[in-house]
């Protein structure tokens, strides 16, 4: 399980090449959130295990994370540890529920600034606090045998920062805006604290066996585009900068989502992120104009669609897949994660419209590649 420096070769590394700009020969696919809610094999592993005893034990961890790699075999082209994005928050002191049927519970979230002083650790060793994470990570690497990447994660210091003064899901996140509004120094004071976590907390998890990242700005769509440029977009740059440094050639690729930022798609593909996640509010012609294939897009059919039958699961991935339409700096995934009652067959149609219509796509394109050396040749 320590084991960090013989992993299996990796035989399928399509979306490690496809975040890197290269040639793939389809358009690779994983979900958000494919381990979870929606697999009835993790629901019975909850009905066994509080949510983050799962997260803290390698053993189940592991298991879980594969549960859809194995369920949906040779279908998905990566997979993405289980675990939180609220498993920060626990690091830095703060107490954390899942509360079955409702969500995330802070039962003493942050209420003024002041709090900071007394709920937060002044130092967070992120060995001592999150090794579970890793040691999960290292064992499921072992675990996929290679079959594909492993993707590790973190969630954004604003979206963070919200759910430790929110206590929880909010619809208006209110209490958070007061913060930024009215405490504008001391939110800085908190993103930044959050910020320096988030950086050791990726390291560790590409030393342990990561081989992407993926930033989750849930919540940046709440701000506007002038408090998002000043409350997270400084953060989310600062993050992928300290991190790819710090690894130097150990750097892997990393992804940015900022769910309902459209507004900040062009300076989201200029700030160091290989590939930039988009929700459904993007045409793939409209977010191809403005990101001129800096980064790899990956997204974005609306998840709800999932709840709309086969024929219309089939026509939204075929356009998405045509919309993107390249086997070129794209990966097929939905525009936010896979809704809990989601039928398990509409998963798993999804992803072979996917399969298919990327193979289509891809000898088209040859198809048109070939015919065009004719033309230069004759
Ligand atoms: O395959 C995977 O992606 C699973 C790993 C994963 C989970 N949460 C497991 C989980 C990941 C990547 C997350 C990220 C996460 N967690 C985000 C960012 C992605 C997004 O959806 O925007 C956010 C905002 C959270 C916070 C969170 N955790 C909420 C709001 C909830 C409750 C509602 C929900 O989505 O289920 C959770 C709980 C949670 N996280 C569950 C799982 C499987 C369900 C908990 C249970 O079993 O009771």
């Amino acid at each position: 399980m320590t084991d960090t420096t013989s992993f299996p070769p990796l035989k399928n590394d399509l979306i490690i090449r496809a975040a890197r700009g290269e040639k793939t020969e389809r358009a690779p696919v994983w979900v958000m959130r494919q381990a979870g809610r929606y697999l009835p094999e993790f629901r019975a592993e909850r009905v066994e295990n509080d949510f983050f005893k799962i997260c803290r034990t390698p053993e189940l961890a592991t298991k879980v994370t594969l549960q859809p790699i194995d369920r949906y075999d040779g279908l998905l082209d990566a997979s993405i540890i289980f675990s939180d994005i609220l498993v920060i928050p626990q690091a830095m002191g703060m107490t954390v529920e899942m509360v079955p049927g409702k969500g995330p519970h802070f039962p003493t979230p942050l209420v003024v600034p002041a709090d900071m002083a007394v709920q937060l650790k002044e130092k967070v060793d992120v060995n001592q606090e999150l090794q579970y994470v890793f040691d999960a990570i290292t064992m499921t690497r072992h675990a996929l045998n290679g079959r594909v990447p492993l993707i590790g994660f973190v969630g954004a210091p604003w979206t963070l920062m919200a759910y430790m003064i929110e206590g929880g899901g909010s619809k208006t996140l209110s209490k958070a805006k007061e913060w930024i509004f009215k405490h504008p120094k001391e939110s800085h004071e908190l993103l930044s604290r959050i910020t320096d976590v988030c950086v050791d907390f990726l390291i560790g998890q590409v030393l342990a066996g990561a081989q992407m990242l993926q930033v989750f700005e849930s919540w940046g769509g709440e701000l506007g585009p002038h408090d998002f440029e000043h409350f997270s977009l400084p953060y989310l740059a600062q993050i992928v900068k300290r991190v790819k440094l710090e690894l130097g050639e150990k750097a892997v690729p990393m992804a940015i989502f900022a769910k309902g930022s459209w507004y900040a798609l062009e300076k989201l593909s200029l700030i160091g992120y290989e590939t930039v996640s988009l929700d459904w509010t993007h045409t793939p012609e409209s977010a191809k104009a403005i990101t001129q294939g800096r980064v790899t897009l990956q997204g974005n059919m609306d998840p709800n669609v999932l709840y709309g039958g086969d024929e219309a699961i089939v026509a939204a991935a075929t356009r998405m897949v045509r919309g993107f339409g390249s086997t070129r700096r794209y990966i097929a995934n939905l525009g936010h994660g896979i809704l809990p009652t989601v039928p398990v067959e509409a998963m798993e149609l999804f992803l072979k419209t996917v399969h298919r219509v990327g193979l289509e796509v891809a000898a088209e394109e040859k198809a048109a590649e070939d015919a065009n050396d004719m033309k230069i040749l004759g």
